[in-house]
């Protein structure tokens, strides 16, 4: 496996490659739920490329990007197993060459749920998603359903400016409790780690979205929404100075339910 940081020997590298690529973005600090979207582009592709890169834009918080757990190394051997075998690892300085003065933005989709609480972040996250694409240039790439609003935001960019790659949307891989994995949840205690599941288990209960969001509070998360849209249910709380999100399919059950509510 090779970890490139420079863009040109990158570049260099990507004009060689033959065959099927697969592109799985990250952030570093992985765990299960990343290495499960490497597992599937390894499997599904020629050649397959991680990118692990803490996105400064998408950040709310300049606090937030300095804390984000950098684990290079750990992350390096992780993906080494699954046989990954480009890592792409560029610095800020050469992602934004324009000190991020031409962004991706999109209008009505970015506004809601997670961009209303979170300013900025879909513009940061699409306009690094797009430098990644086109430096990587896959025909596959795979996002996570845990963060299904990006998702469904960078499949709608792919539409929009007609990029030529395949997206791969893969199942939210979670703990055995029900918590999504997520990198954050390193920053919980035991206790809280505990008090976490909570969020799972009501998204996938029959109670409505105002019931759900009421019990979360009775349980001291600080809830930032919980909303059913999309075929999804979906919600993002603080626990302490975490913040936590989750969404979970709608079952027909619960489907039955919120409406009726
Ligand atoms: P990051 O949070 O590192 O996540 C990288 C990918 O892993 C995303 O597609 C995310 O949805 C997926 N993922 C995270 N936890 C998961 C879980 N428990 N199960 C399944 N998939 C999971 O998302 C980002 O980074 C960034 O916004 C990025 C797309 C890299 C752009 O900077």
């Amino acid at each position: 496996m090779n970890v490139i940081t420079d863009l040109q020997q990158w570049r260099e590298i990507r004009k060689s490659l033959k065959g099927s690529v697969g592109f799985v973005p990250t952030m570093g600090n992985l765990h299960e739920g990343h290495t499960s979207l490497c597992a599937r582009a390894r499997k599904e592709n020629d050649i397959v490329i991680a990118s692990i890169f803490v996105n400064p834009t998408q950040f709310n918080q300049a606090a937030d990007f300095e804390q984000y757990q950098r684990t290079l190394g750990a992350d390096c051997a992780l993906l080494k197993k699954i046989g990954i075998d480009y890592v792409f690892s560029p610095s800020p300085n050469a992602i934004y060459p324009d000190s991020y003065e031409v962004q991706v933005s999109e209008t009505r989709l970015s506004q809601e749920l997670e961009g209303e609480f979170r300013p900025g972040h879909f513009t940061g996250m699409l306009t690094v998603v797009l430098k990644l694409l086109n430096l990587t240039q896959p025909h596959r790439a795979y996002f996570g359903e845990k963060d299904f609003q990006q998702l469904m935001l960078v499949k709608k960019m792919i539409e929009a400016l007609f990029l030529p790659v395949e997206i791969i949307a893969c199942e939210t891989v979670r703990a055995k409790n029900g918590t999504a994995l997520s990198s954050r949840n390193t920053r919980l205690n035991t206790l809280q780690l505990e008090k976490a599941a909570l969020l799972s288990e009501l998204l996938v209960s029959d109670c409505s979205d105002d019931a759900v969001k009421k019990q979360l509070e009775q349980q001291g998360f600080k809830v930032e929404y919980v909303a059913t849209k999309w075929g999804r249910r979906l919600a993002a709380v603080w626990l302490d100075k975490v913040r936590l999100i989750d969404n979970v399919p709608m079952t027909e059950r619960n489907i039955k339910n919120v409406a009726s509510s």
